[in-house]
C-alpha cells in the first residue's frame, strides 16, 4: 500500500480538527456575480456541496449587480448609482428580480450537480430605502429583518437556503438590496460563525494597498489575518487616498467583513473563487487562502500589565502545586513581561501565556495556564493560537513546547513530538534533564 507522507496525515488530521470544530455551525457564504461566471464556479460548489452534505449549516447570498447591469443595459433601462447603491425605478424592478433569480437558479443548477437540495427563498423582510439627501431610491430597499425561522427549517431538513438580491415588504412589495446587506443580516441573525465573501478579487496585496508596518503577507504577498483594529485602520488610510466618488471593491469587501466582526461573526474571511478549493484551505487548514478578519480572541487576550503578575500568579500556583507548570517569581515575570499575554473577562484574568524567543528562528510557549475554573471553554486553546500568530508575525519558523502533562492537549492543538536535539541550542543547554518534559513543536 502506498504510503502517505506526513504532510498529507497532517493535512488530514487538521480537517478532521476543523470538521468537528465547526459541525452543525451556520456559515453564510457571499459570493459575488463575476465568480458564478469563472470555470472555479463548478469546483466551489462542489466543495459548498461538500460542506451542506458533512454537516455544515451552509447559507448563500448570491451577488447579481455585473447581471442586473446586463440585464438592464439589454432592456434599454439607465443603470443608476448614488455611491455604490442602485437606484431601482419601479420599471426596473421586473429585470432586478428576473436577473437576482436567474443568478440564484444557478446554484441550484451547481448544487444539484452534487445532489444537494436547495432552496431559493423569499427569506428576507425588506423596506424601501426612501428618499436619500432629495434622491428618491425608489424600490431599493434596506433589510428590515431575515426571516431566520424558515432559514432554520431550511437547515434543519439538510437543505441549502439561497437568498436572492431581493426583499419583499409585509404587503408582498418587491425591493432590490444590496447582497452584502443580505449577507451582514443574515449572518448576524442566524448568528453564523463565519462569513466568507468570496469575489474574484486577490485581495489585500501588499504593495497596492498602504498597510501598517508590522502587517505581513503571506506567501501570496496578500494580508492574511487582521484584527478588526487593524482592519479599521487600513480602511481609514486607504479610503482617503481613493479619488472622490470612486469604488474600490476590495475595500468595500474589507469594510463589510469588519462591519461583520463587529455584529459579532467570529470570523470573516475574504477569498478569490477563482482559486480552486479556496474555501476548503480557508476552512480547513491553517494555510489559509485569503484575508480572515477575526474578532473573538482579540477582544479579549491583551499583553500582561504589572497589575496582573499578582493575578496570575495566584492562577499558576495549584498548576505548580500540581506539577504542572514550572514556578516562575514576580521578577522572573516582570524581566519578560513583554513575552506574556493574558486573557481577560470582565475585567479579570482568567488564563495566561507566553512566547520567549530562543533565537531569530524559534520560539517557545510557555507558562499556558487557566484559571481552573475556566477551563475548557477554549481560553487554553485561544491563547496557544495567538502566539503562534504573534510567532508568524514576527516571522519565525518553529514553535515548540516542554510540557510533563499536555501533551495530548499539544497534539490536538497540532504539534507534534520532537527531540531535545531539535531545540536551538541555548535552550538545549537549559534542559531540565531530571525534570524530562517531552517536547512538542509546530512548524510555521
Ligand atoms: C492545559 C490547559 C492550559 C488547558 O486549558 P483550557 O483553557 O481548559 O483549554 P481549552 O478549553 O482550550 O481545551 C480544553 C480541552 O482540552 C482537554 N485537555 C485539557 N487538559 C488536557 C491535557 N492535559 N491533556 C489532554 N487534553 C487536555 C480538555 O479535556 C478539553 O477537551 P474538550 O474540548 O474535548 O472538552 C489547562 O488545563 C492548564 O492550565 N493546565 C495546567 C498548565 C499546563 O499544563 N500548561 C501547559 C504547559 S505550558
Amino acid at each position: 500500500m502506498a504510503k502517505t507522507s506526513p504532510s498529507q496525515v497532517d493535512l488530514i488530521r487538521e480537517a478532521f480538527h476543523y470538521q468537528s470544530r465547526f459541525d452543525g455551525s451556520t456559515m453564510v457564504f457571499k459570493i459575488d456575480f463575476p465568480v458564478t461566471e469563472d470555470p472555479a464556479f463548478s469546483y466551489l460548489m462542489k466543495d459548498l456541496a461538500l460542506l451542506a452534505r458533512t454537516g455544515f449549516r451552509v447559507v448563500i447570498v448570491p451577488g447579481a449587480k455585473e447581471r442586473i447591469d446586463a440585464v438592464l443595459q439589454e432592456y434599454g433601462i439607465l443603470s443608476q448609482y448614488r455611491g455604490d447603491s442602485r437606484i431601482t425605478p419601479a420599471a426596473a424592478m421586473p429585470f432586478v428580480e428576473m436577473a437576482a433569480f436567474d443568478v440564484a437558479t444557478r446554484f441550484i443548477t451547481g448544487l444539484s450537480a452534487d445532489r444537494v437540495d436547495a432552496v431559493i427563498g423569499n427569506f428576507v423582510r425588506a423596506r424601501g430605502l426612501g428618499v436619500c439627501e432629495g434622491l428618491d431610491m425608489e424600490n431599493t430597499g434596506v433589510v428590515d429583518r431575515i426571516l431566520t425561522d424558515s432559514i432554520k427549517r431550511v437547515l434543519e431538513l439538510g437543505m441549502v437556503p439561497i437568498l436572492p438580491c431581493i426583499g419583499w415588504s409585509p404587503s408582498g412589495k418587491p425591493y432590490n438590496v444590496p447582497s452584502d446587506e443580505i449577507a451582514l443580516s443574515a449572518s448576524r441573525a442566524l448568528g453564523a460563525v463565519k462569513l466568507f465573501i468570496v469575489s474574484v478579487h486577490e485581495g489585500l496585496r501588499i504593495g497596492t494597498y498602504a498597510i501598517p508596518k508590522h502587517l505581513e503577507g503571506g506567501a501570496t504577498g496578500c494580508i492574511v489575518r487582521l484584527t478588526p483594529l487593524e482592519a479599521e485602520a487600513i480602511l481609514e488610510i486607504n479610503e482617503l487616498l481613493l479619488e472622490p466618488g470612486t469604488q474600490d471593491r476590495p475595500l468595500q469587501e474589507l469594510r463589510l467583513a469588519l462591519r461583520a466582526s463587529e455584529a459579532g461573526v467570529e470570523r470573516v474571511h475574504i477569498i478569490n473563487g477563482q482559486e480552486e478549493g479556496a474555501i476548503l484551505k480557508e476552512l480547513f487548514s491553517n494555510l489559509g487562502a485569503g484575508t480572515m478578519v477575526y474578532a473573538d480572541e482579540y477582544e479579549a487576550i491583551r499583553p500582561l500589565k504589572t497589575a496582573d503578575i499578582p493575578g496570575i500568579l495566584r492562577l499558576m500556583e495549584p498548576l505548580i502545586q500540581q506539577g504542572n507548570l514550572v514556578r516562575r517569581t514576580a521578577a522572573q515575570i516582570q524581566e519578560k513581561k513583554g513575552d506574556y499575554v493574558v486573557f481577560e473577562i470582565d475585567g479579570s484574568v482568567h488564563a495566561c501565556g507566553a512566547l520567549h524567543h530562543w533565537g531569530a528562528e524559534q520560539a517557545e510557549i510557555a507558562a499556558v495556564a487557566t484559571d481552573p475554573a475556566y477551563t475548557d471553554m477554549g481560553l487554553g486553546r485561544r491563547i496557544v493560537r495567538y502566539l503562534i500568530d504573534r510567532a508568524i508575525k514576527q516571522g519565525l519558523c518553529r514553535v515548540f513546547v516542554l510540557t510533563t502533562h499536555t501533551h495530548d492537549w499539544f497534539e490536538f492543538l497540532g504539534f507534534t513530538e520532537a527531540s531535545v536535539e531539535s531545540l536551538p541550542e541555548s535552550r538545549r543547554k537549559q534542559y531540565d534533564r531530571i525534570r524530562k518534559s517531552t517536547i512538542f513543536a509546530l512548524d510555521l
